[in-house]
């Protein structure tokens, strides 16, 4: 699998998002990753749709929103439009993730499906024939600048390993205390999409600190 890099844009300056959507785009960095929070989910509030449409004005990378959202089936129709490429939901945020996800593929995005660390990996299985992306969240979702949970590593050998042996071709996505120590374990597990917040805009040289991630990976 391709593996890729994910700018969580949670720790970027949100006053200032035409920019930092602009120092993304000059590092080697693969994707945006986009934190929606709305205060239920999860305790905290970031943004919704209309201000990702926003960004889309500013950026042709490839947008990885990340839904932390009560009934996220509600907002497909608005993250399509918005121009959103990937649309991660949580098994733990709805009553209906199957047809969720269908819908998120009809409107003609990749579907992604995130499980939180208190959660079992078996809530995956019955979903992997449908998604695009798998999310193991390897910290409590809500904040960036958290603590790895070196635990999770289990959750994505196991997905991996089913991918494996089911013969599937999804990517597997880490969220949460990724850096230049815990990128290697997490790839070694089998994840391939690797997002990171604080660690990349604590820098001021953003493009060097992607690729601190990027050499951490062919080491
Ligand atoms: C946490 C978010 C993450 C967050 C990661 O709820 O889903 O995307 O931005 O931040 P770091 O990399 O600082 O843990
Ligand atoms: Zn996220």
């Amino acid at each position: 699998m391709i593996k890729k890099i994910a700018p969580s844009i949670l720790a970027a300056d949100y006053a200032n998002f035409a920019n930092e959507l602009k120092r993304i785009d000059a590092t080697n960095a693969d994707y945006v990753h986009i934190d929606i929070m709305d205060g239920q989910f999860v305790p905290n509030i970031s943004f919704g749709a209309d201000v990702v449409a926003s960004m889309r004005k500013h950026s042709k990378m490839v947008f990885d929103c990340h839904l932390m959202v009560v009934d996220p089936e509600r907002y497909v129709e608005a993250f399509a439009q918005a121009g959103a490429d990937i649309m991660t939901i949580h098994v733990e945020a709805t009553k209906h993730i199957h047809g969720s996800l269908q819908k998120i593929k009809t409107a003609g995005m990749k579907g992604s499906v995130a499980i939180n660390p208190g959660t079992p990996v078996s809530m995956l299985a019955p979903l992997l024939p449908l998604v695009d992306q798998v999310l193991i969240m390897t910290v409590n979702p809500g904040f960036g600048g958290q603590a790895f949970i070196p635990e999770m590593l289990d959750k994505v050998k196991t997905v991996a390993a089913w991918r494996e042996e089911m013969g599937y071709d999804f990517d597997i996505e880490v969220d949460g205390g990724v850096d230049n120590r815990t990128i290697a374990d997490c790839a070694e597990a089998g994840a391939n999409i690797f997002v990171a917040g604080s660690y990349l805009f604590k820098a001021d040289d953003l493009t060097a600190q992607v690729q601190t991630l990027k050499d951490a990976l062919n080491d």
